[in-house]
């Protein structure tokens, strides 16, 4: 994987962003930096340091099982050298994106994420009521060997009553306009691991 800002994937991505706004790509990370990032999630996981996720911000911040199920912990970096290529391709994404659509991205925010088999995250937007930052939504899955009937599918629903679902593939990378694509989790089988970004203009409206 290259950084350059001329990795045809990236540019794939652009594209995509700009026509219909959202894009899969069922190859992008290669299966040992894929692996190294489940390893560091499952580490994380044992060593208690992934939370319930909460839904909202600041003080409205709250903790819904019936809305998602997913335990989480925020990727900074320097935390690990996975992490950090991975932040170093997302950083060459960021300014692909700049460049080319004059997105104004200013940073990613970024955390794995772990889904217990059943876990779901019920229908949403990646933005919230009293902050429009978030921009562009990718996420990254974790999860070796995925298997058709085990579940866990990122479904986004499209325009004219369409939706599109992706099997959370280790490797592959799902990339939408955060305002444009209400999406859902579906139910796995099994747990499934993901890391989620997000790149956001500057913060707007905040409380
Ligand atoms: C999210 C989300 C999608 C996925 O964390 O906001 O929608 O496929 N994740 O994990
Ligand atoms: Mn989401």
């Amino acid at each position: 994987m290259h950084s350059s800002p001329d990795n045809p994937l990236l540019l794939r991505i652009v594209d995509d962003l700009a026509g219909p706004g959202w894009s899969q790509q069922s190859v992008f990370l290669s299966p040992t930096l894929t692996e190294e990032l489940a390893q560091e999630c499952r580490a994380r996981a044992a060593a208690g340091e992934l939370a319930p996720a909460a839904i909202g911000r600041g003080d409205r911040q709250q903790v819904e099982e019936g809305v998602r199920g997913d335990y989480t912990a925020w990727l900074e970096s320097g935390q690990c050298a996975p992490g950090d290529a991975w932040l170093a391709l997302m950083e060459s994404l960021r300014q692909t994106l700049n460049r080319e659509l004059f997105l104004g991205l200013e940073e990613l925010e970024c955390h794995f994420a772990l889904y217990p088999p059943g876990a779901y995250y019920q229908r949403h937007l990646d933005r919230f009521r009293d902050d429009d930052s978030r921009t562009v939504t990718v996420v990254l899955y974790l999860n070796e060997e995925w298997q058709p009937d085990e579940g866990g599918e990122l479904r986004l629903y499209l325009p004219g009553g369409r939706a599109h679902e992706v099997m959370p593939q280790g490797g592959s990378l799902a990339c939408f306009m955060s305002a444009d694509f209400p999406h859902e989790v579906l139910p796995a089988t099994r747990e499934r691991l993901s890391l989620t970004g997000w790149f956001r203009r500057r913060a707007g409206k905040s409380l």
